[in-house]
């Protein structure tokens, strides 16, 4: 199965696609965690992206097609978590399953409002050493600002200062959000209220899986 996870920052697609993609043995491919990681290792593609991301904006198209070309495995299952992000991603998406003869199963699209996703962005923590999210009233750790899994200090990711937060959202208002049209025109969109708790979103999510799989 490949699965397209689309919606706003902060909208839990991380967090649910971490959980599905062990569930059903998946790859999970998450492209922000793939740039945050180049930018770690100060790569080319990092030292050019830490720019766009520090700002929240969207990196160079060509930059991220390069990146799942790379990263995209011959048989497919996978999670793509935030891509693709624009219309030309979407399409080279399209080409690239084509030619390696797989196809895009569904796109579930995390409806959630501006209102909730500064709240979660704002309260989320995350792991220096091993990336794991938190979130310090929705899903704290055990021990105040340390990691559970690995017990390495607990972070706030750059972009999740509330400034950048306001301009992530008017780029997915304006760059991504006709991604949802484009996709239900397709008949591949499945939509799941994103507001709920982490648990009462997964049943939604998996409800859909499910009955992908039972067709
Ligand atoms: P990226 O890392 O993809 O950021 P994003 O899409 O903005 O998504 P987030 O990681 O912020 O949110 P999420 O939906 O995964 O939520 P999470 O599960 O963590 O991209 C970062 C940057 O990289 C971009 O701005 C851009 O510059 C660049 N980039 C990446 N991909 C790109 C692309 N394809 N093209 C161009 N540029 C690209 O949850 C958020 C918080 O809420 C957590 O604390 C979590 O614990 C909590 N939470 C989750 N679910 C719930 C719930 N149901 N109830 C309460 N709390 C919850």
């Amino acid at each position: 199965m490949n699965l397209v996870f689309l919606g706003p920052p902060g909208a839990g697609k991380g967090t649910q696609a971490k959980r599905l993609s062990q569930e059903l043995g998946l790859l999970h491919i998450s492209t922000g965690d793939l740039l945050r990681e180049a930018v770690r290792n100060k790569t080319d593609l990092g030292l050019k992206a830490k720019e766009y991301m520090d700002r929240g904006e969207l990196v160079p198209d060509d930059l991220i097609i390069a990146m799942i070309e790379e990263v995209l495995p011959e048989g497919g299952g996978v999670i793509f978590d935030g891509f693709p992000r624009t219309i030309a991603q979407a399409r080279a998406l399209d080409d690239l399953l084509q030619k390696k003869g797989l196809t895009l199963n569904a796109v579930i699209y995390f409806e959630v409002d501006d209102e909730k996703v500064v709240e979660r962005l704002s309260g989320r923590r995350v792991c220096k050493t091993c990336g794991a999210v938190y979130h310090v009233k929705f899903n704290p750790p055990k021990e105040d600002e340390i990691c559970d899994k690995c017990g390495s200090p607990l972070i706030q990711r750059e972009d999740d200062k509330e400034e950048v937060v306001r301009n992530r959202l008017r780029v997915y208002r304006d760059q991504t959000a006709p991604l949802i049209d484009y996709y239900r025109q397709k008949s591949l969109l499945y939509t799941v209220d994103a507001s709920k708790d982490i648990d009462q979103v997964y049943s939604s999510l998996r409800e859909v899986i499910d009955a992908k799989e039972r067709n």
